[in-house]
């Protein structure tokens, strides 16, 4: 029996874990699952929500110490605790997604303890190390015993590292999510109580802001809002408010305009979301999951980072990157309504679950940890 211990934190990490762990639960003779929750998303409408309608099984550990402070405190604390579970417990592997401070947290707790990490979602890169999700990454894959990787691109990536040995390409696993549930995809009661039926009936713009680098900066966030006022002279804007943006906006205190046609509602779930994005005439984000389930979705999307670690979605005429100025996003935004991309699979054909699953089984490649 493989023992393994699943570390989640984060809203996409808890949409990705829905695919594998559903998978795993199939092997349970073979394998078995634990999830540990760092707390890094703690409010119902961030993380238990996804539990319950992803299906999720409930973690059987919750990281107890204050992990909402700044990004190192939040890693060390999250670290100690774990390093105490993983000393208890003695997993045979600790499993973690993507790039964010509990997936960092808790393959340096796993490695300083000698357990092997398995890495989904590795190779990505944005090349841009003000990003702390980069930091984290590089640092993940480089001390991963295994870096399951999702495009031929983010595996060109791990073999420039000098880490193709440690390395394979499995396809995306939110490519499995969306297959998983997009005929799910409907708005609950909840999220249909905020969004006017008026609105969403009708040609529409969903958009989403979390990242510090835009939130964090005054002359950013104005123009974002500027750039939304404008969009919303044409259409109307549905923007689900991650608790960083709803913060910074309540710190502003009604400084920065916005125009009634941007209908500013509570995080989504998931269902409500994919619905959405499904439904919208285009997305405009500065998420990487959203700028993925868009292009499987088909919705254009303007993405407003200045680089993405999502290439594919760009060459294949999806994704479009824009300045954060108001004119540029307009424009962009318009400029998207009326095209289309190519249809592709860059990122495999939603059968990741089950390609992890064969290489923890078949491969052997544990043994070597034993
Ligand atoms: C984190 C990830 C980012 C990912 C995003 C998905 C890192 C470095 N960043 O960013 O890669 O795209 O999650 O959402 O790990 N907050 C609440 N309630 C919550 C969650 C957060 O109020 O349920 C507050 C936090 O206390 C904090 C702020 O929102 O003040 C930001 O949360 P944090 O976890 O630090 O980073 P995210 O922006 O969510």
């Amino acid at each position: 029996m493989i023992r393994i211990f699943t570390v989640l934190g984060a809203r996409p990490q808890f949409i990705k874990a829905s695919a594998l762990s559903s998978a795993l639960a199939e092997h349970g003779d073979t394998i078995s699952e634990t999830i540990i929750h760092s707390g890094q998303h703690y409010d119902e409408n961030m993380s238990e929500v996804f539990f319950k309608q992803l299906r999720l099984t409930k973690p059987k550990f919750t990281l107890q110490q204050n992990v909402h402070s700044g990004h190192a405190s939040m890693t060390g604390n999250m670290m100690s605790d774990l390093e105490g579970i993983f000393n208890t417990e003695k997993p045979d592997l600790v499993l973690v997604y993507g790039d964010t401070n509990t997936t960092l947290a808790a393959s340096l707790a796993a490695v300083k303890v000698q357990i092997p990490v398995v890495h989904v979602e590795a190779g990505l890169r944005s090349n841009n190390m003000r990003m702390p999700e980069e930091i984290n990454r590089i640092i993940v894959d480089r001390i991963s015993a295994l870096n399951l990787a999702p495009s031929e691109k983010a595996m060109n990536n791990l073999k420039s590292d000098g880490l193709i040995e440690s390395s394979l390409l499995v396809g995306d696993i939110m490519h499995d999510v969306i297959k998983n549930f997009s005929n799910e995809a409907r708005l609950s009661t909840k999220a249909s109580l905020e969004v006017p039926d008026a609105v969403i009936n009708k040609p529409f713009v969903f958009a989403t802001c979390h990242r510090g680098e835009t939130t964090d900066n005054q002359v950013l966030l104005t123009e974002f809002f500027k750039g939304l006022n404008l969009i919303s002279k044409e259409l109307p804007i549905v923007l689900p408010m991650h608790p960083r943006l709803k913060s910074v906006l309540a710190k502003h205190n009604g400084t920065i305009r916005v125009s009634p046609n941007v209908h500013m509602i509570d995080p989504l779930d998931f269902f409500s979301s994919i619905f959405l994005q499904k439904r919208a005439k285009v997305v405009l984000t500065d998420s990487g999951g959203i700028q993925k389930e868009s292009f499987y979705l088909e919705t254009p999307c303007v993405t407003f980072r200045e680089e993405t670690e999502w290439t594919e979605t760009i060459d294949l005429g999806w994704n479009r990157l824009s300045q954060i100025s108001s004119n540029e996003l307009a424009r962009n935004v318009f400029d998207a309504l009326s095209s289309r991309g190519q249809i592709g699979n860059p990122y495999g054909r939603g059968d990741a679950s089950k390609k992890i699953i064969d290489s923890l089984l078949n491969q052997g490649w544990i043994n070597q940890f034993k």
